[in-house]
């Protein structure tokens, strides 16, 4: 059986360090916002190549978090892809704006900047670029409308931990950034974490405070904050994986490699551009006859993911949000992708023999 991940076998390369990390931790008596989180967001600036990183308790709430910050008006509209993870709309949501979706590019599968021309309107506050399955966005001119808009920029690095767009690396063009490092993620931790990287000093500063219930002194609530902090233990296993995590998008972009040499046949496989390094958070095919592929993968001992089987505005959560309006290369996208292994955990035995028998599918 090729599993589509095991997280444990992810993970195995780093137990002897998250062992020290763990009991550094424990015997320092100190569990959230300390020296490991300190000591973390001062490596993942730096690995990002930023100023300021604010640890969060998860990706949802650093996408929350950056958008709070800017206290836009109630209502405000935010325009995101249509085929994100629900996470991105939700926090849009959760801040009391309105989302409003925006199509993929059906080559990329990211927000297509022809169409966000279109949907800004006098109540359009921000743009959400989402970075799909560790690819960048094409991100010029995105940031064009945004500044002669006056729009603010919040990417979605949770897919694109290292993924660059001419040598800069995902959560250095918006405004603030979010970062999900959820366990499947590139850089994954051991449990739920976030972060929002940012080179503006005032809005770290106000991210640190809506993190930590509103406060910049203990006791004294500035604003209406969150209970959003990065625990110690988390920070510390970041830090060790962080030291690896070119190791493990390399290692991704070699079995990437093989996929796209090796499946031949009928199935759309990522493009590949100049200028756009990729860490396939994700590797995913299309094809018309995904259910059948994936029933025939699995008869074959292959496990494969949907990423996502419905797309948002047909989420029961969204029902009625976004006026019956139709989304076709949305849902032309989640009715045929399918998503292959692709891990640290995999070897590139594994990725041939996927590709093999995808090759023998009638
Ligand atoms: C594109 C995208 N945005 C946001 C999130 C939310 O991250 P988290 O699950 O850490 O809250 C995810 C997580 O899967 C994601 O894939």
């Amino acid at each position: 059986m090729i599993e589509y991940e095991n997280l444990q076998k992810v993970n195995e390369p780093f137990f002897a360090d998250y062992r020290k990390a763990f009991t550094d931790v424990m015997q320092g008596g100190w569990y959230i916002l300390g020296k490991a989180v300190e000591k973390f967001e001062q490596e993942f600036a730096g690995y990002c190549g930023v100023r300021h990183c604010i640890g969060v308790a998860s990706g949802l709430d650093a996408l929350t978090i950056s958008l709070e910050v800017f206290r836009f008006k109630p209502g405000s509209e935010v325009i995101v892809p249509s085929n994100t993870y629900i996470a991105t709309i939700l926090s849009i949501i959760h801040c009391g704006l309105k989302p409003v979706l925006v199509e993929p590019d059906i080559k990329t599968y990211n927000i297509d900047p022809a169409k966000i021309e279109d949907a800004v309107t006098s109540k359009t506050a921000a743009i959400m670029p989402v970075h799909l399955y560790g690819k960048i966005c094409h991100i010029d001119p995105i940031m064009e409308i945004a500044n002669r808009r006056g729009l603010k920029v919040i990417e979605d690095c949770a897919q694109a931990h290292g993924s660059k767009y001419k040598s800069k690396k995902a959560g250095t063009f918006g405004h603030c950034n979010a970062f999900s490092f959820y366990p499947t993620k590139n850089l994954g931790a051991l449990g739920d974490a976030g972060a929002v990287v940012t080179d503006d000093g005032d809005l770290a500063e106000q991210i640190r405070m809506f993190r930590n219930y509103g406060s910049k002194t203990k006791y004294y609530n500035e604003v209406v904050g969150y209970n959003s902090r990065l625990d110690e233990l988390q920070s510390a296993f970041l830090s060790v994986k962080l030291k690896k995590l070119d190791d493990i998008n390399n290692h991704k972009r070699k079995l990437a490699a093989i996929y796209l040499e090796k499946i031949k046949g009928d199935f759309v496989k990522p493009v590949v551009q100049k200028d756009y390094y990729d860490t396939y958070h994700i590797f995913n095919i299309r094809h018309s006859q995904r259910d059948k592929l994936k029933k025939y993968l699995l008869e074959h001992g292959i496990k494969t993911e949907v990423h996502y089987p419905v797309p948002p505005h047909k989420q029961n959560a969204l029902k009625g949000m976004f006026n019956n309006n139709s989304y076709p290369i949305s849902e032309e996208i989640h009715a045929t992708t399918l998503s292959l292994p692709i891990s640290y955990g995999h070897d590139e035995k594994n990725i041939y023999e996927v590709a093999e028998k995808i090759n023998g599918f009638k």
